[in-house]
């Protein structure tokens, strides 16, 4: 990695199977389907790799849905493709859309697109029931489809249930949410044509948060599902994402039994649609030492990376990236604080302490930079985009994406 231009971000594929598998057996034993959440990583160079592992994707709109149709397949289905030797044997990973509103110019070619669509609001399943109805007739039904894996729709809904203390913005169960239907605006019966459920109200969370919000929608929700309900025409639910599925100490025999405990109890096919789990910690950000400059406090590192421009979330979230050799400030012997080359004075990624003084020209990695990052990137003050490199699992580097100031000038 030491001959690469900084400032790049790595993709580590040995890291990203390493999490694939794990969800991959998570997905054998509980029968469930887990998808890749696409907004979380779509860095698409390593999809034919994940989709060794994962049932599919999902998608927050048009966008992704297209990105995920033309690049998400392993080797061996890109060659079906390529020839047209698509039989209904052939399965694809599936496709998932959803998105708070849908435009209508967008309807027709995400219904093309998409095996699983997701709507957040009756007025939008209603406003678009005339194509999403003739797709569903074009395209069959997921257990006997004509065109790919068919096409099923579902409604997201809001368990009303808040595991979150400290990022009210990543909770859609906040009071006043726009995400997700109540129950108390849903009816006796769920409208028709409607096949599945969907919610999600985590981030960043272990499985017992995942429990109580499942007892929470069950108690809420439970009229409409099959079982208790004999006129129920629903055959899946999804958990949504924000499960840390591929952390060491994620409880992840308890996810198998809810899993089996949901498809026993109800007869429901459960999907999971984690972004963070499949790419954490499979990614690095490495910069180079531009200036040091002296202040009243810790001297500052002029970074050629940014928090503002190349893990926005840092500062949005925010949080501090793990830094490899970095100790917290005063924990060794020299503390500095990392900062970037833009004009926003708060654009400093954190205070960080090493063995040893740094130098102008030195390179430094932060680590777990793979989600939320080449996804939320941006060129503000004119700052280059980090090309993108994979380690591969041989060691071997390669830059598979470079940006120059084209890139910034063609989105103005
Ligand atoms: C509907 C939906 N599904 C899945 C995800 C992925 O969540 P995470 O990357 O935290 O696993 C998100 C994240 O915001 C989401 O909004």
């Amino acid at each position: 990695m030491n001959n690469l231009k900084t400032p790049v971000y790595v993709i580590d594929e040995k890291k990203l199977i390493e999490n694939c598998r794990i969800l991959k057996d998570v997905q054998e034993r509980s029968d469930a389907k887990i998808l890749l959440a696409q907004k979380a990583f779509s860095a698409y160079s390593t999809y034919p790799v994940i989709a060794e592992y994962l049932a599919g994707t999902t998608s927050s709109g048009l966008f992704e849905a297209k990105l995920a149709c033309e690049e998400f397949y392993t080797k061996e289905q890109r060659k079906h493709l390529e020839a047209s030797n698509i039989t209904s044997s052939t399965k694809l990973p599936e496709i998932h859309v959803f998105e708070p509103a849908f435009g209508d110019e967008e309807m027709k070619e995400i219904c093309d697109i998409a095996d699983h669509l997701v709507f957040n609001s009756i007025n939008q399943l209603e406003h678009h029931r005339a194509v999403w109805e003739k797709a569903v007739n074009e395209k069959g039904s997921n257990d006997e489809p004509k065109v790919r894996n068919g096409f099923s729709v579902g409604i997201r809904v809001n368990p009303e249930f808040s595991t979150q203390d400290d990022h009210e913005i990543y909770d859609p169960c906040a009071p006043g949410s726009r995400l997700g239907i109540r129950v108390c605006d849903l009816g006796d019966k769920l409208p028709d044509g409607v096949e599945g459920l969907h919610f999600h109200t985590l981030c960043e969370q272990g499985f017992e948060p995942l429990k109580e919000t499942f007892e929470a929608f069950e108690k809420a929700f439970g009229k409409y599902l099959p079982g208790k309900n004999n006129d129920s025409h629903l055959k899946w639910i999804n958990l949504g994402g924000g499960h840390h599925i591929t952390k060491p100490d994620y409880d992840r025999e308890g996810l198998i039994e809810l899993v089996k405990y949901i498809r026993n109890t109800y007869g429901l096919q459960v999907y999971l649609e984690p972004g963070e789990a499949i790419a954490l910690d499979a990614g690095y950000v490495i910069t180079t030492v531009m200036d040091i400059v002296t202040t009243e406090k810790y001297p500052v590192l002029i970074l050629d990376t940014s928090a503002a421009c190349h893990m926005p979330d840092v500062l949005e979230m925010p949080y501090r990236p793990p830094l490899r050799d970095g100790g917290e400030p005063g924990a060794k012997k020299y503390t500095y604080r990392l900062s970037s080359r833009t004009c926003l004075a708060g654009d400093v990624i954190g205070d960080y302490s090493f063995d040893n003084e740094i130098k102008i020209g030195d390179r430094l990695c932060f680590e777990d930079m793979a989600i939320y990052s080449m996804v939320k990137n941006n060129t503000f003050n004119g700052m280059p985009l980090p090309d993108i490199a994979v380690l591969h699992e041989d060691s071997s580097t390669e830059v598979v994406k470079k940006f120059g100031y084209d890139d910034f000038k063609c989105r103005l």
